[in-house]
């Protein structure tokens, strides 16, 4: 019997340990429940839902690239009725987390989301996707403004008294400038990254990969930028935050709490293997014993720069 302590507590959310699943890698988590172990996760983040279904872009709309993926999925997704009627009752006989990931067009489909989630007891927390244009505001992304952001997150935060997660875009000069709008809004908790914008082309062809042209690089290629933002997003801002990019292994989830995460999210890394999760936290728990550290939050922003 180990004695270590996998256990987290980001902001207001407790967690039994700090891997989760990332938005849009793992469906609503339960059509996975026959393929691992999902009761062994920390939590388990949603696709991202609105408030009606979306079909999403038209194919190809996903692209292997060298250490990661390009993806324009574009929010596929069967609203949030959909999820809170059909699919969460069932996720409430597992012990993870769950995390409801939310987004919409204009401040107000936020809002209203997460008013509907308000009073739901399985929703232990809501993530914003903040990277969609705001379509009253000329098409800008709410995660790319931070007067927009503080807006958005101010009316989101009045909307619900559940934990609130923010998700930071990589895609702007100071992540950390938007990390502060959020918590000004009254964020509990950031998380990044979302995917890095990316593009690839068929030489032979000469037709892009993805039908939208550009779309969202993942996966290990990205995980240098993250763990970047990671470090510099939980030095100055002030809120707990939980690591997102091309985590794979024990060792990647330990490199993003050493920079100062309290969870980390894996995502691509579940469309070669659901069971991964499970395989991290084994690891994760044999290096603790052989490095004999009791808990894992000891490891949180022990980075060592002396
Ligand atoms: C196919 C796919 C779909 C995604 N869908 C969403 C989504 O609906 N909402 C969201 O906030 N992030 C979404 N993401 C971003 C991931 O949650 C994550 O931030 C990103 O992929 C980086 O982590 P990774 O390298 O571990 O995949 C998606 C990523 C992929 C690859």
């Amino acid at each position: 019997m180990s004695t270590v302590d996998l256990s987290v507590k980001v902001g207001p959310l407790e967690l039994a340990n700090p891997v989760l699943s990332a938005s849009g890698t793992f469906g609503y988590g339960l059509e996975f429940a026959p393929l691992t172990r999902l009761e062994r996760f920390g939590g388990l983040v949603t696709k991202g839902l609105s408030l009606e279904p979306l079909r999403g872009n038209p194919a190809p709309r996903i692209f292997e690239t060298r250490g990661g993926m390009l993806n324009s999925i574009g929010l596929q997704n069967i609203g949030i009725e959909a999820f809170l009627s059909d699919v969460l009752p069932g996720l409430a006989d597992f012990p993870p987390k769950v995390v409801v990931n939310l987004f919409g067009y204009e401040r107000e489909d936020y809002s209203t989301l997460a008013a509907r989630v308000d009073a739901v007891e399985h929703v232990a927390a809501v993530e914003l996707n903040v990277s969609c244009p705001n379509v009253k505001r000329g098409g800008i992304q709410f995660g790319h403004d931070p007067g927009q952001l503080e807006e958005l997150v101010a009316s989101v935060r009045k909307a619900t008294s559940k934990p609130l997660i923010v998700k930071l875009s990589p895609n702007v000069t100071s992540p950390v400038a938007l990390g502060k709008a959020a918590r000004d809004g009254g964020a509990d908790i950031l998380s990044a990254i979302n995917t890095v914008i990316g593009m690839a082309i068929d030489t032979r062809t000469r037709r892009p990969r993805l039908h939208t042209i550009k779309g969202g690089l993942s996966g290990p290629a990205i995980r240098p930028v993250a763990v970047r933002i990671v470090y510099d997003v939980a030095r100055e801002v002030g809120l707990p935050v939980i690591g997102i990019g091309g985590a794979e292994t024990a060792d990647d989830v330990l490199e993003f709490m050493l920079a100062g995460a309290s969870a980390v999210q894996i995502g691509t890394a579940l469309f070669r293997d659901p069971m991964q999760p499970n395989r991290i936290l084994q690891d994760l728990e044999q290096r603790l014993v052989s490095e004999g550290v009791g808990s894992v939050r000891e490891l949180i922003g022990a980075i060592n720069i002396e």
